[in-house]
Order: C-alpha cells, then structure tokens, then sequence
C-alpha cells in the first residue's frame, strides 16, 4: 500500500482554506499582457507614501553588516518602543510582521481542545491560525459589520483561551469605543487572552485611540498588536510587536524564531519608530484619500462602510465581476467574499490622488461594461 504523506497531515491542517493575499502587480501584468507602470495596487492596505528618507538611510546602513545573523532580542528597536509606550522590554514580542505575533499567540495558548472566538467578516489570520492549532474557532455574527462584543462576550465557553478583536477592524474599517472595549476586556474571564489587534492605529485621530497600553497594567490578559507596515510603509520587510503582561510576552517568545525579525527590518522600524513627522503626513494624506474615495462612490451611487482604516471597503454589487474588470483595467482591489462574507463588497485600499482617481474612473466603466 503507497502511504500519502499529506493523508497523515492533521485533518484540521488538511481542511485549511490557504490565506489569499492581495494579486501582486507582477502578476497582474503577465496574465493581462499590462506594463507594471500602468498597474495601480490597491489591494493590501499598504502606505502608498513609501517610507522616509530617514528610514532609507538606516536600512542602507543596516545592510554593512547584512552578513551577519540580527540580534534575537531586537534590542534596539524594544528600547525605543520600550520609551515610546512606557513599558518594560520584558513586555515586547516582536515579530516578522504583526502576522507572526498573531501566530505566537495561537501557538502557544492554543491546541486541540480548546477554542478562541472571533467575529464575522474579521481578519482572515484569526480563523486561520485558530485553525492551524487545532482549535475550534467560534464565529459570532457581526452587528452593523462590526464586533458585537455582547455576542461575543456570551459565547466564550469553558474552552476558549483567546479573543480575537481588530480595532479598526479589517476589512470592515469599523471601530469600537475605548469604554465598550474596555468593558469588554474587564467582563472576559482572566484565564481567556484578548488580543486587541491594532494595525491600524496610526490611522485614527488621538480623539478615537483607545489607550489599550495603559490598560495592560490593569489587564495581564490583554495583548495589545501593532505593525509597521501600514502608516510606517514597512511591509515589504515584516516587522510587527505585542504589548503584554511579562509572562505572557515570556511564553510567546518560547515559541518565537529566535531570528524571526531580520536586521534590515529592525533598523528600519527603529528609525521609522521615531520619525513622527512622516506618519503624522500619512495620517492626513489617509484622511484626504478617504474623502476622496467617499465623494467618488457617492457620485456613482454606491454605498460604503464608513472606515476608521487605510482603505475602504465599497457595495458594487457582483463584486467578483467588478474585480476583474477593474484588473482589465489595471486597477487591483480586494474581493472580499469567501472567508470575509461579504461578496457584494470590494475593500479598496487609500492610494495616491492619482491613483484613488484612477480606481474611480475604472470602477466608473467597469460598473457600465456588460
Ligand atoms: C487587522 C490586521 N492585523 C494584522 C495584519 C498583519 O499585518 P503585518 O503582518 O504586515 O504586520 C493585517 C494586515 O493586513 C491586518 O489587517
């Protein structure tokens, strides 16, 4: 009998759906027969700003000494995020990529046996690596698109270890209140981790932030998430962090690479840490972009949900359709049916002027084409 290796792979791995990223632009051009210069990309909610001329310079320095393994404890960059945020370096996890983070929580406070919750139309990483451990994942439907945090708050169960919450939430942009989501956290019961993800934070006005770091000396169950590949333009070189309680940083960083952030990506996210300028410019070009995408679907008649993010996710209807219309055209957006249960939405991320003008005039024809 010929034994299949991948029949022997766990069942609950074997019945992953694989995360579908954003179509690079690459491909779009070879399967179209496009130029890459003529592709717009709005599809992975990235900064369209690129990054500072600060930043670029720590990362042509960092690579002197590419040869060389990064330090494992990203020192540097734990300092300055220690000084930033007021907390203890034994408090930091870092990560290739706020994904990893995501992934180190599952790993090491899930398995088979046990159960996180999250909402309806949330992050795809949550079912996923609530998946890949073998726990169960229990989905509570979503209240205006959004978490319903009474919902959720009922349905953990004696099994469940974790919460997954995005604040704002993609691809939905929507936001909770810091006293609703506070609320929340005080109500979980100690033994079961919140995961506040926020990779969208530098996005939101300070009037709108809720101040979840304060909030982790008051809460050793919480687990705060950010990322430097949205407002700080890092997503090329993956590097994201945890806030926690000690011993919950301590766990996950058992079960943590131990060269999971590479050199380039820690000089950088040191320097993009603190060029505040740049982000504060990406905050208001956000916020302009926003409108602008707001008055463009307006004027075609379509509706949106109202978005605290980068990017905003629009109602066209046979959306599938409109999305390879829009990639004749050379416009890449995000379908966001499947996993994400929203088949009548495309989430379209923040791009330049130029480009957020060239989404709205191909979205304009391909809603006209038959
Ligand atoms: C809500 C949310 N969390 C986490 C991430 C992961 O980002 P990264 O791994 O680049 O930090 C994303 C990326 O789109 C996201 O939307």
């Amino acid at each position: 009998m010929v034994i299949d290796p991948c029949e022997l792979s766990p069942s609950y791995v074997r019945s992953i759906a694989p995360y579908q990223p954003g179509k690079p632009i690459s491909e779009v051009a070879r399967e179209l027969g496009l130029k890459e210069e003529s592709i717009v990309k709005l599809a992975s909610n990235e900064n369209p700003r690129g990054i500072g001329p600060r930043t670029r310079a720590a990362i042509e320095r960092a690579l002197g000494d590419i040869a060389r393994y990064p330090d494992g404890n990203g020192h540097e960059l734990k300092t300055a995020l220690g000084r930033r945020y007021g907390v203890e370096l034994a408090s930091i996890v870092l990560g290739n990529g706020s994904n990893d983070v995501l992934e180190l929580v599952a790993h090491a406070f899930l398995g088979p046996g046990r159960a996180a919750v999250y909402s309806q139309h949330c992050f795809a990483v949550y079912p996923l690596a609530t998946q890949a451990r073998g726990a169960r994942g229990i989905m509570v439907a979503a209240k205006d698109y959004g978490h319903d945090l009474e919902a959720m708050a009922a349905a953990i169960d004696d099994e469940t270890y974790v919460v997954w919450i995005a604040n704002p939430n993609n691809p939905t942009g929507t936001l909770l209140g810091a006293d609703a989501l506070e609320a929340f956290v005080r109500r979980v019961p100690e033994r079961v981790l919140v995961v506040i993800d926020e990779a969208y934070n530098e996005y939101l006005p300070p009037e709108r932030k809720s101040e979840t770091v304060k909030w982790l000396r008051r809460h050793p169950n919480l687990i705060v998430t950010r990322t430097f590949s949205k407002a700080y333009g890092l997503a090329g070189l993956r590097v994201g962090y945890a806030l926690a309680h000690a011993s919950v940083a301590d766990i996950m960083n058992r079960v943590r690479q131990p060269f999971n952030v590479n050199s380039l990506a820690l000089a950088a996210a040191t320097a993009a840490l603190d060029d505040m300028e740049f982000v504060a410019r990406s905050f208001a070009a956000n916020l302009q972009g926003l409108q602008q995408l707001e008055e463009g679907a307006r004027r075609l008649g379509l509706d949106w949900i109202p978005s605290s993010g980068n990017f905003i996710t629009v109602r066209v209807g046979r959306a599938n359709e409109v999305f390879r219309r829009l990639l004749k055209r050379g416009v890449i957006v995000r379908p966001v049916g499947g996993g994400y249960q929203l088949p009548e939405h495309l989430r379209v991320t923040v791009g330049t002027a130029e480009e957020n003008q060239k989404f709205l005039q191909a979205l304009a024809a391909a809603l006209q084409d038959k």
